[in-house]
Formats: structure tokens, sequence, C-alpha cells
């Protein structure tokens, strides 16, 4: 039987690895871009890389930039993927309040050069798409949200991939392309970027409790986020291309923590109690038995607009395509600092 081919912007971030794994123990073909950085930054696949001379590889990276049109169209042309997932974009809330136009240029632009691209491909109709969307679209609703949930969104970030979810949608109804939205609320791994809270906590912790640092310092301790697994959502982004049709699906847990939570859980994972003092930018966290202040606010990782509070509802692709998430939140927490933990006892 042919192996299906798979193209992927964003293999070498935390979901592109992820969801690239999955796909090569499924057989396919796939096919990557990165961009060229002055040092390699594929660390993420390295362990999946082939060599370019190994004729039977199924793993394939081209250089390719989400910003320039011609080469998307040329290697679209070329490869001819099955299922293109659109997973490359400057993924970070807080950055994109100080580089917007990069943002949008990435984020919103880059999907619709990606569907532009496809709606000119002979084969288009048999092409299918998946777009990376995200829960940051709701903006500040407060209340639990589904695909019927209106959008307001309060970051550059958050606006250029509303204008993506959107022309996914048009593109879809326009041309007929097989194109998807996956609305995706927070999802962490231990390949996750090191600057967000997930990531920047669990590093933190491990750091402390082997006595290579002092203080963690993080902004809103009161926000809330609907914490899942990379591992199950990449999971879903598949099955979601292997539904009958093309839809937009919310890929959530139904749960929501507060920063303040995250934090106090890695704690936990190593021993240590944190208790919680003062208020605003002057609260910090010490540990119970020691007395040490551990953790720390600082106002220069407060964002001009925060989204406060996010939690979804996943019931749509539950009934339509049998997906839920397997990792608890806890479990996902103490997965991500045993990791940090290991990587730090080995070096
Ligand atoms: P990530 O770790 O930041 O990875 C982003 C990827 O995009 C990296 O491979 C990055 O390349 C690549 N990229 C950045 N700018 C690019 C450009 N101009 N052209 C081509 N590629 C570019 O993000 P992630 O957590 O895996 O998220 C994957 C996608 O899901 C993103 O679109 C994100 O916005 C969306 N999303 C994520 C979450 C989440 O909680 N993780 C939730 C909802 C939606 P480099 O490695 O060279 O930087
Ligand atoms: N990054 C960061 N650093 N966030 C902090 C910090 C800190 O020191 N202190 C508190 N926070 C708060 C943020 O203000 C936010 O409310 C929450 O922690 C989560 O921040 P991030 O981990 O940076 O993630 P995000 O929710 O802004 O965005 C992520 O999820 C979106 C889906 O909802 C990213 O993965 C986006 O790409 C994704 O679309």
């Amino acid at each position: 039987m042919k192996k299906k081919i798979a193209f992927i912007t964003g293999i070498t971030g935390q979901d592109g690895s992820l969801l690239a794994k999955l796909l090569l123990n499924k057989n396919y073909i796939v096919h990557g871009i990165k961009r060229r950085a002055s040092s390699f930054n594929t660390k993420r696949i390295d362990s999946i890389y082939q060599d370019h001379q190994n004729k039977s590889k199924r793993l394939i990276l081209h250089y390719g930039d989400l910003t320039d049109s011609l080469s998307l169209y040329d290697l679209l042309n070329k490869i001819k993927p099955d299922e293109i997932y659109n997973l490359g974009a400057q993924s970070h809330v807080a950055i994109s309040f100080i580089n917007p136009e990069y943002t949008t240029n990435v984020d919103g632009i880059g999907n619709l050069r990606l569907l532009d691209a496809i709606s000119k491909l002979k084969f288009k109709k048999s092409v299918k798409f998946f777009q990376a969307s995200t829960s940051e679209m709701y903006g500040n609703q407060k209340k639990t949200l589904n695909e019927d949930s209106i959008f307001e969104p309060v970051s550059p970030y958050a606006s250029a991939k509303l204008l993506a979810y959107w022309n996914t949608k048009i593109y879809r109804q326009a041309y007929g392309i097989f194109a998807s939205n996956g609305i995706m609320f927070n999802h962490e791994s231990s390949q996750r970027g090191e600057n967000f809270i997930s990531k920047k906590t669990t590093k933190a912790v491990a750091e402390i409790s082997l006595g290579l640092r002092d203080i963690l310092y993080v902004g809103n301790l009161n926000s809330y986020r609907d914490w899942g697994y990379a591992g199950d959502y990449v999971e879903a982004m598949w099955k979601i291309m292997q539904y009958k049709k093309p839809d937009d699906f919310v890929i959530a847990t139904n749960k929501t923590h507060s920063v303040r939570r995250f934090i106090e859980i890695a704690f936990k994972r190593v021993g240590i109690k944190i208790i919680w003092k003062g208020k605003g930018i002057n609260e910090v966290g010490f540990e119970k038995k020691s007395k040490k202040i551990l953790v720390k606010v600082d106002k220069i990782y407060f964002r001009p607009n925060e989204v406060e509070y996010l939690k979804g509802n996943y019931s749509k692709i539950n009934k339509l395509i049998g997906w839920k998430p397997k990792m608890t939140f806890e479990k996902l927490v103490n997965k991500m600092v045993d990791y940090d933990l290991k990587k730090l006892k080995n070096k």
C-alpha cells in the first residue's frame, strides 16, 4: 500500500516534533520545513533524524519559512502531500505584543499563503489541511468555551490566529478544500519551550531542588488555564484529519487550574510545600519548612492585556471522533518535573 505523505510546518517545535514521531510510527513519509538559523534548531527532532543519503528515509527536512510564499508553493507542488499540518507560528502571546507585525505575518498571513497555494494545486481536492488554532482567540470571557462561543481576541497573537482560523473556514467553503481547525487549549510536555510558564516552572523547580538556583520569577499567578498533554493533542490533530469531513473542533480537558496551583504541584513533586504571602507584585512563595523565599513576582512578565481564564469543552470531538485527553493535570506536571530533574542529574 502507498505510504501517506505528510507535510508539517513547525516540525522543530513542541507539537511538530511529537506529531512527526506519531506519523512516522504510523508509517507515513514525513516532510517538514525548518528555518535557517545561525545555530541548529532541530534538537527536538534529532532523535528521529535520517541521513539525506539514506534511500529509504521517511523524514525529510527542507529549508522553508511561512513568510516565503513561492517556496511554500514549490514545496507543496513537489511533495504532493496527502496531509498538511500548519503548526508553524510565533507562538508566544507576550512576545506578540513586542513583535506584532512579524507575528501577524507568520501566524495570520502564513496560513493564507499555504491555503492559497493549495487552492492553486492541481491535486487540491485530495489534500487535507489542519490549522493549529488557539483558545486565545476567545479572549476574556470567564466561562466554559466550545465551538459556538464567540471570539474576542486580546493580543496580536490571538488576532493573527483568528485571521488564520477564518481563512481556513473560507477556503473550505469557497474551494471545497478539506481544511479543519483544531481550537487547542494550552498543552505542554517535556518538549515545551522554556519561556512558557509550565516549562519555566518545572525547570526552575528542578534547579532549585538540586541547589542550582535560588528563585523562580513569574508574572500573573492568578490566571487559569485548561492544561493538557501535548502527546494527547497531536493524536487529536491526526484524528481530525482522518474524520470523514473537514470541521472545527475544540481540543481541551474540560478542567482549569491557576498558575499558582501549577507552581505548588511542581514544588510538591520535589518535597517542597509552598506558602504564599503578600499581595500583587509583592507576593512571594516561600518554603514552609526552611522559610526560604523561592518564588517572586516580577512585573516584566505581565502582559499589556491578559486572558485571565480559559476552560474548554471537548464534547464535540469526543462525540464525533471519539477523542478524549488521557493524561491528568497532576501527572503532566509531575512528568515534566521528573524529566527536568533527570536531565540535570545526567549533565
Ligand atoms: P512552538 O514550540 O513554539 O513551535 C513553533 C514552530 O513554528 C517551531 O518549529 C518554529 O521554528 C516554527 N516557526 C516559527 N516561525 C516560523 C516561520 N516564520 N516559518 C516557519 N516556521 C516557523 O509551538 P507549539 O507549542 O509546538 O505549538 C504548535 C502550534 O500550535 C503553533 O501554531 C501554536 O500557535 C499552536 N497552539 C499551541 C498551543 C499550545 O499550548 N502549545 C495551543 C494552541 C495553539 P523554530 O524551531 O525555528 O523556532
Ligand atoms: N510565559 C509566562 N511566563 N507566563 C506567565 C508567567 C511567566 O513568567 N507568569 C505568569 N504567567 C501566566 C501568563 O500571563 C498566562 O496567563 C499563563 O501564565 C500561561 O502563559 P504561557 O505559558 O505563556 O501560555 P499562554 O496561555 O499565554 O499561551 C499558550 O497557550 C495558548 C493556548 O491557550 C501558547 O502555547 C500559545 O501559543 C497558545 O495558543
